[in-house]
């Protein structure tokens, strides 16, 4: 791809040499195995968290040979406090590596780079910039927001499609000859941009070296992009709600047990879908039932779940309505349930809907079943 903004990296470079942190320890030397180390502590650690660890490991491992000859209890021990332990078994892994397949000097092509454990295409290339100069664009969270910004693209950037994109568009924007001496200087400022300007929350645009040419903000979508991740569809569950009234027309109600969603409150019988209901009703409550008679859906969002209720209206035959006798059940009216301590919101909803708001409901009791 072309550079289609040929100054991008120039503006960048001189904001970069007012503002960028150009005082970082791992800067001073930029030599591999301290940018190396620096860039798998900043993978998911803050500057201001990571100096200190710095400080401490080179101290005490001060060569690549030094980490790959410690026990890893001692990394471990060292690195304690920073999270991500794989982080600290891979850095022990990778130095030993370096020291094993590449005689303790960094290899320089990026592939060799990438096959060492804990370096990724993006971290091999922050490495290869930033100690050697080498020409590697750099794709971290921070360098995503700021190009889906700056070139207006849309979709999630952990989408394949979105990364290859947001790559070739990286690479198209890495400084030309005479500043392409400037790779390790670049890689740090376009951090810096994200980390500092261009932040998810508070980007400050008015203040930005590119903000002129970024399509999010000509089209206002800064706030929009980029794209979240899209949220995965919530499981979608069915229960029976068992409308189960007697010869008076009272609706027959459980109190739910404590745990378990609606713990406590009263409510008709729910049974899980595809499940027998019938045999439920017998085995709980001795009631056989007539004609089914399917009311309108009711649909309820939980936290994790959608719940779709499908109300069924039954007869209990007369004679099997005998044994709710516990405190945790009841025949109670219509018109009573609204008095009642606790209704679930849907169950409510239902009431309100298909009772109340339907006279003939309320009035003509549900068919008597059949004596089969
Ligand atoms: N995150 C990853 N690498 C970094 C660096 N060199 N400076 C600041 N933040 C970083």
């Amino acid at each position: 791809m072309s550079n289609t903004h040929p100054d991008f990296a120039e503006r960048l470079l001189a904001w970069f040499d007012q503002h960028g942190r150009k005082d970082l320890p791992w800067q001073h030397p930029r030599e591999p195995y301290r940018v190396w180390l620096s860039e798998i502590m900043l993978q998911q650690t803050q500057v201001a968290t990571v100096i200190p660890y710095f400080h401490r490991f080179l101290q005490r491992f001060p060569t690549v040979q030094a980490l790959a000859a410690a026990p890893i209890d001692d990394v471990l021990q060292l690195w304690a406090g920073l999270g991500y332990y794989a982080r600290a078994r891979n850095l022990h892994r990778c130095a030993q590596a370096v020291v094993e397949l590449h005689g303790g000097s960094w290899p320089r092509d990026i592939d060799a780079m990438i096959a060492l454990p804990g370096i990724g295409r993006s971290t091999a290339a922050a490495i290869l910039s930033q100690a050697f100069g080498d020409r590697h664009a750099i794709l971290d969270g921070n360098v995503k927001r700021v190009l889906a910004r700056h070139a207006g693209i849309d979709g999630w950037p952990g989408l394949p499609a979105v990364q290859h994109k947001l790559w070739r568009i990286a690479e198209s924007l890495l400084p030309q000859a005479p500043l392409a001496a400037r790779m390790a200087d670049y890689t740090q400022a376009i951090m810096d941009l994200g980390a500092q300007l261009c932040s998810s929350r508070k980007p400050a645009c008015p203040r930005c070296p590119v903000s002129e040419d970024c399509v999010a903000l000509r089209e206002s979508r800064v706030s929009e992009l980029p794209a979240a991740k899209p949220r995965k569809a919530r499981p979608q569950r069915q229960a029976w709600l068992l409308l189960v009234e007697n010869a008076r027309g009272e609706l027959l109600m459980e109190r739910r047990p404590p745990s378990g969603i609606w713990g406590g409150l009263w409510c008709p019988p729910t049974v899980e879908h595809g499940a027998d209901w019938r045999a439920t009703l017998a085995e709980r409550y001795g009631l056989s039932a007539g004609e089914a008679q399917a009311l309108s859906p009711v649909h309820h969002g939980f936290t994790h779940y959608d719940l779709e209720l499908l109300p069924l209206r039954l007869r209990a035959r007369p004679d099997t309505a005998g044994r709710i006798a516990d405190a945790s059940a009841a025949w109670i009216t219509m018109r009573d349930s609204a008095a009642l301590p606790g209704l679930p919101a849907p169950v409510r909803k239902l009431f309100d809907a298909a009772y109340f708001s339907t006279p003939d409901l309320l009035s003509s009791p549900c068919p008597e079943p059949s004596t089969a």
